[in-house]
């Protein structure tokens, strides 16, 4: 399996997880070299998770994105990824991660769920272990802004059983999370 060549490249976190239709997935922290299967999760997700994870009409990755959700210092910033196997390759079929703006010194959530494989529990489960993560570096608090239309992240912040503060900003929602 991965680690080649990511300083600080945390193994520990990597696990495998079967979810609600039996299949397993690995789950593992993001690697440098996982550029080509960003792009690909990317072009696979449906114009609607792309609008509410983005929240804009986002139809290409710059490659300062890709450079900024690839390289990461698994502390400050830090992205799992779900992966199986298609075919001859491996996919990655959803990614969670928090990244800390210095700028408005706030951690903020990302998750996305190829939609094929959305409710199936691994949305819930992985942003719990990244939540467990971001404990291990002493952060419990994030902020992010969310569709105001979002009722599965709603569901998901709720069974997990957050403290969750929506305020209304400009059609969207501010979404304060404690864990
Ligand atoms: C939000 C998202 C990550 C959830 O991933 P997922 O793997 O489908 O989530 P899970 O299967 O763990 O949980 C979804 C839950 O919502 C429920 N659900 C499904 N449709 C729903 C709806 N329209 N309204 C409310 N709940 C709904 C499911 O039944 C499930 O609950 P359960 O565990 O009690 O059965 C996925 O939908 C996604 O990628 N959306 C686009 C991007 C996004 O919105 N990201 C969040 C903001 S950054």
């Amino acid at each position: 399996m991965p680690a080649g060549g990511n300083k600080g490249y945390p193994s520990r976190y990597e696990s495998r997880l079967t979810l609600k239709n039996g299949k397993e997935v690995l789950i593992r922290p993001i690697l440098q070299t996982d550029s080509d299967l960003i792009i690909d999760i990317f072009n696979r997700i449906s114009p609607r998770s792309t609008y509410q994870r983005f929240l804009t009409k986002l139809e290409v990755l710059s490659e300062d994105m890709l450079h900024h959700f690839t390289h990461i210092d698994y502390e400050t910033d830090f992205a799992l990824v779900a992966v199986v196997e298609e075919g001859d390759s491996d996919a990655v079929i959803a990614v969670a991660r928090y990244m800390y703006d210095p700028a408005e010194d706030n951690t903020d959530l990302g998750l996305t769920v190829r939609d094929d494989w959305q409710n199936l529990g691994l949305g819930k489960t992985l942003l719990e272990m990244l939540v467990s993560v971001a404990g291990k570096h002493g952060i419990s608090r994030f902020r992010s802004m969310m569709d105001a239309g979002n009722t599965i992240m709603e569901k998901i912040l709720k069974d997990l059983g957050y403290e969750v503060k929506y305020s209304l900003r400009s059609g969207f929602y501010e979404v304060e999370i404690l864990v």
